[in-house]
């Protein structure tokens, strides 16, 4: 099998492919021919040493990705050779609240997929059958493999704690994986959506996925006024913020009575600090977001499958060229996800 391995981070230059024998799964493992995989911005942190956990030398990167099973491992039962699945972003966090131990282990150095121990940019993987989930019948395996953690976040933060309802007005920040997954889920829920992004053209694609108000935080860069005023000075009921301390102030006035704020990436920056009296005045609820379980990417897929929801492919790479998924990943270009292709 071919596997790329991020020998040196820094750049894609650190990236090398290299052959080994097709792994045979254990016991209560599954051996997946990997047919697609998706980039996210957590791939880039790691090609540039810049993610929160050590990257271990040479590891295999990606965590998201989907293909059909080709062999089981002994005791295994959950899925059947050829079944057509996804690999789950937590391989431990299965159902419910996560645990302290599970935490744990998962802080611990080398636990995260993709950085501390091998991903799935390979032509086969093996993994527990705990860590996969059978993907929607109508989606292709490039469709699928966008599904991880970019979607899961996005059904997270619009389900939990509290459900978004119908009617109310959710607030999306840039035209990235997360994002876009947030709109396209929200519109299923029957939800208004407010979206902002960088450029008119991505403004224009926003609007034509059924964004209701769509900013450009670039030539309106006090936008939290568009949104209050697109809500009748009400504010927002839920906010997907995807950009940490460069957005949170603004996301924070755009908050409604009783909004929900998940906190889910630094794509403008980490730490700062933000006024307490933003969440005193409308009873505002901060959440960080850590993608989610097994259970809510199960429940998601029953909800993508019943509304036929297709993921935003921009662009697909061979698995030649995926050092070219990650140029084009980091030039911020894209619209929805970026996927490499291991056919
Ligand atoms: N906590 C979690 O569980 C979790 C899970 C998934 C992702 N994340 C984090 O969430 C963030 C988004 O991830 P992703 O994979 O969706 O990223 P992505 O696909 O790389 O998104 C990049 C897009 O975000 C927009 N953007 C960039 N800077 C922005 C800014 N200052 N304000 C608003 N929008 C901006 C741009 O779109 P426009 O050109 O349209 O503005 C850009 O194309 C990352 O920080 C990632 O690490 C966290």
């Amino acid at each position: 099998m071919r596997a790329y391995h991020l020998e040196s981070p820094g750049s894609v230059d650190g990236l090398v492919v290299r052959k080994a024998p097709n792994p045979k799964p254990g016991l209560r493992e599954v051996a997946v021919r990997i047919r697609a995989t998706s980039l996210n911005f957590r791939d880039l942190m790691i090609l540039n040493n810049a993610y929160f956990q050590p990257v271990t030398p040479g590891v295999i990167p990606l965590s998201d990705g989907a293909g059909e099973v080709v062999a089981l491992g002994e005791g295994a039962s959950r899925f059947k050779v050829g079944d057509r699945v996804a690999a789950t972003f937590h391989p431990k966090w299965i159902a419910g609240r996560i645990t302290h131990e599970h935490l744990a282990s998962r802080f611990a150095p080398g636990e995260h997929v993709g950085a501390g121990r091998d991903g799935l940019l390979t032509d086969y993987k093996v993994l527990n059958e705990e860590a996969l989930v059978a993907i929607p019948p109508h989606l292709s395996f490039e469709e699928a493999a966008t599904l991880p953690c970019a979607a899961v976040t996005a059904w997270s933060a619009l389900t939990a704690p509290r459900q978004l309802a119908p009617g109310e007005t959710v607030l999306t920040l840039g035209t990235g994986g997360v994002s876009i997954f947030a709109l396209q889920l929200a519109k299923a829920f029957g939800a208004r959506v407010i979206a902002t992004t960088s450029s008119d053209e991505k403004a224009t694609r926003l609007g034509e996925l059924g964004a209701d108000v769509v900013i450009n935080y670039r030539t309106t860069p006090d936008w939290e006024r568009e949104v209050r005023s697109a809500t009748d000075g009400r504010g927002v009921d839920c906010v997907v913020e995807v950009g940490g301390a460069g957005t949170l102030a603004r996301s924070l006035a755009c908050a409604g009575p009783e909004c929900q704020v998940s906190l889910i990436g630094v794509l403008a920056g980490k730490g700062g600090s933000f006024d307490m009296t933003a969440l005193q005045r409308g009873l505002v609820s901060l959440r960080r977001i850590g993608v989610g379980s097994r259970q809510d990417f199960e429940l998601m897929n029953r909800a993508i499958t019943h509304q036929k929801l297709r993921p935003v492919i921009d662009r697909v790479f061979p698995f030649e060229d995926a050092k070219s998924a990650y140029r084009y990943l980091e030039s911020q270009k894209h619209f929805g996800k970026v996927v490499v292709s291991h056919e």
